[in-house]
């Protein structure tokens, strides 16, 4: 079994990830550290909970970082609503719950130091709570066996024309990450998720899903599917959910080694990832980048992950 460690700020495709991870066969989830993003931590630590509650996932979830390292906070509520997830059916509803922690950074450096193999640590937020983590203790960097994360671009942003969301809501924390000593990184940035596109007719496939789970999940994700275009006619790119199809079947993807440097400046591109795959002895790569994938075999294989972690609860 590999040991993961998630840490995300839920939003919907947060969910399905999470869902996902749930449901892999050979994955030992240690736990989930929370950080603000989509929306404020309070809020995605409370949809973290309903979802674990909901859907039976059985580990603890602590909560991390409300601020970015320097700045002010960054969500992205303007798109996804005051819940950081809207839903065209019923909502998630709220659970009586607690974080099983308030210090996830602490429960990240404990859960590395107890683990008997490095982690494979996935990352599909903000990177507040990784850089402090790296920041406290960088030796632990060597009982990571890889950070994995949805963010960055190798071309343009969403958030900003330059930016992608998880990279401009917290650049020096990311900063931080690209150039942590003795770290494997695989970055799967939004040149990759543009290739693996949900369309109405994913949305009517789960539609058809039997169950109060089903309905939530569908409501949900009918909502996220119609961002780009109100009558959901432009696909919409499927992204955190990407780095666990990664999981389930890595050779639907393909990789360049590349140096990717975080701009944290510029007036027009901050939060930039800047990727060059100009890489030699004396430049170095410190990522592998996500370049190419067969978008329609990973949506289908996102849907069946998801529909696995339904039938196990
Ligand atoms: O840019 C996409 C990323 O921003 C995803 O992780 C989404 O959940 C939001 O956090
Ligand atoms: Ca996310």
């Amino acid at each position: 079994m590999t040991p993961v460690w998630l840490d995300a700020d839920p939003g919907f495709d947060d969910w399905l990830t999470m869902l996902m991870l749930a449901a892999h066969p050979r994955l030992h989830w240690l736990g989930i550290s929370v950080v603000a993003g989509n929306a404020p931590l309070d809020v995605t630590l409370a949809n973290a909970l309903r979802i674990r509650q909901h859907y039976g996932l059985r580990v603890p979830v602590h909560a991390g970082s409300a601020l970015p390292l320097c700045g002010t906070l960054e969500t992205a509520q303007r798109v996804l609503g005051a819940q950081g997830m809207r839903s065209t059916g019923a909502a998630l509803p709220e659970v009586e719950a607690h974080a099983d922690s308030p210090d996830a950074v602490a429960a990240l450096r404990a859960a590395l130091h107890a683990s008997a193999e490095p982690v494979m640590l996935l990352a599909i937020g903000p990177l507040t709570n990784i850089a402090r983590t790296l920041q406290a203790e960088p030796a632990l960097a060597a009982r990571i066996a890889e950070l994995v994360l949805m963010g960055g671009s190798t071309e343009r942003g969403n958030h900003t024309p330059a930016a992608e969301f998880n990279i401009y809501a917290d650049p020096e924390a990311a900063d931080i990450v690209f150039n942590a000593p003795g770290l494997k990184r695989r970055m799967f940035g939004l040149n990759l998720c543009r290739q693996v596109l949900l369309e109405r007719r994913h949305v009517e496939q789960v539609q058809a899903w039997p169950g109060p789970r089903a309905a939530w999940l569908a409501g949900h994700l009918d909502a996220y599917q119609r961002i780009r275009s109100a009558d959901g006619q432009v696909p919409m790119p499927l992204y955190d959910p990407v780095v666990a199809a990664w999981l389930w079947q890595p050779e639907r993807f393909t990789f360049q080694s590349a140096r990717v440097d975080v701009e944290v400046h510029g007036r027009f591109t901050r939060g930039m990832t800047v990727c060059d795959f100009r890489v030699s002895e004396a430049r170095p790569a410190n990522a592998e980048v996500a370049m190419g994938a067969d978008g329609p075999a990973v949506v289908e294989q996102v849907l069946q992950a998801v529909q696995q972690a339904l039938q196990r609860i």
